[in-house]
């Protein structure tokens, strides 16, 4: 048999790209006699520019503890992808690459915006399979996306740093944790470091539900509070706003963060307290890759390599119950999996209680 394979990273970088493409390389390399991959760089733009490496075996060693991507990436939002661009038309163009260099095969690791895309693609009649990135774990179908474990560790281990500082001064902190329309990684870093406030874009927030649990915890004899807050957190005021009247709101804070707005709020409902805010930022989605997302990515990768050796495309890959496997691009494509308002690790939650603001 003989393959000739492309690889792309794209969307916002996470942890373990490299170790997914890794997996999914060396184990084509290793079973397939006569195979040629050829990485993209900066992800849907390399395969739209012609800009791609012929990458040969040494260039998947020694990545599976590192960061980023060898190949780089870019946002090339799905909404813009059929819009024709100074007589540029970019569908044609990806088309053209992929038929150029005779591919058998394209890897797209992405999240959400880049599935879609890779689905577009498929439908266009390209074998696409895709790999699913990203450190929120908001992807459709599957239980788990490679750089979620790695970024509840970074977000755990900077929230437990704020709980010190927290305790010496006696001072309410909210810290934003990324996420702008899921709270998985806020919901898990914030048990994980015993936050009893946990704001999440799921569920929107009543600011006097927050201050009343702070009241509360002062009561107790707790003089300081952490609140582990979603970057996409909302009030139950803005949640009745129109699409267009938030999304306002949002553009007039001017890139300003949703836990000053918050901090503030708490401040002038305790004018005796002492509120800081905190943003851990694009650190969450840095460095190495933890040992569990080291294993579940190789495990993605070889299943990628899986579903290319006998040509089964126009799939991705996902992690069910504990197993891998894969389903149709066509199933996850334009959906996202949210934080389950009722499920079970919130009921949990407040029952020892967490509170969500909500009540
Ligand atoms: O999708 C991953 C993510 O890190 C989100 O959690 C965050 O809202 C967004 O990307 C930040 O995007 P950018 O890299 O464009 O700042």
């Amino acid at each position: 048999m003989s393959l000739k394979v492309g690889i792309l990273t794209s969307g916002g970088d996470c942890q373990a790209l490299n170790a997914t493409m890794r997996g999914l390389a060396k184990t084509l390399y290793n079973q397939v006699k006569d195979v040629e991959i050829y990485g993209f760089i900066d992800g849907y733009k390399g395969l739209m520019y012609e800009n791609y490496k012929k990458m040969k075996p040494k260039d998947f060693s020694g990545i599976i503890n590192q960061g980023g991507t060898i190949l780089g990436s870019s946002r090339c939002p799905f909404k813009k992808m059929r819009v024709i661009e100074d007589g540029f038309d970019k569908v044609k163009a990806m088309k053209k690459t992929y038929k150029k260099l005779e591919l058998d095969a394209l890897a797209v690791l992405g999240g959400n915006g880049s599935l879609k895309s890779a689905y577009m693609l498929a439908q266009e009649g390209l074998n696409v399979i895709g790999l699913p990135k990203t450190i929120d774990n908001d992807t459709y179908g599957t239980d788990y996306t490679f750089g979620f474990q790695s970024a509840i560790d970074i977000a755990t281990r900077y929230i437990d740093e704020i709980h010190t500082t927290a305790q010496s001064h006696h001072r309410v902190f909210v810290v934003e944790v990324m996420g702008h329309r899921v709270g998985h990684i806020t919901l898990q870093a914030g048990l994980a470091t015993g936050c009893e406030i946990i704001l999440l874009p799921e569920i929107p927030y009543d600011i006097n539900v927050v201050v009343n649990k702070i009241k509360q915890r002062q009561k107790s004899g707790k003089n300081f509070t952490v609140i582990a807050c979603a970057e996409g957190a909302i009030s139950k005021e803005d949640a009745t706003l129109s699409k267009k009247k938030y999304k306002a709101k949002i553009a007039a804070r001017n890139g300003q963060s949703v836990v000053v707005e918050i901090g503030k709020a708490i401040q002038e409902a305790l004018p005796d307290a002492e509120v800081r805010t905190s943003v851990i930022g694009h650190a969450q989605r840095g460095g190495s890759p933890d040992a569990y997302d080291r294993s579940i990515s190789t495990r993605f990768g070889i299943e990628g390599a899986r579903l290319i050796m006998n040509r089964s495309y126009g799939r991705l890959v996902v992690l069910r119950q504990g197993e891998v496997g894969s389903i149709p691009l066509e199933d996850t494509a334009g959906k996202l999996k949210y934080v389950d308002p009722a499920g079970r690790p919130v009921r949990n939650a407040k029952l020892m209680g967490v509170t969500f603001g909500d009540e």
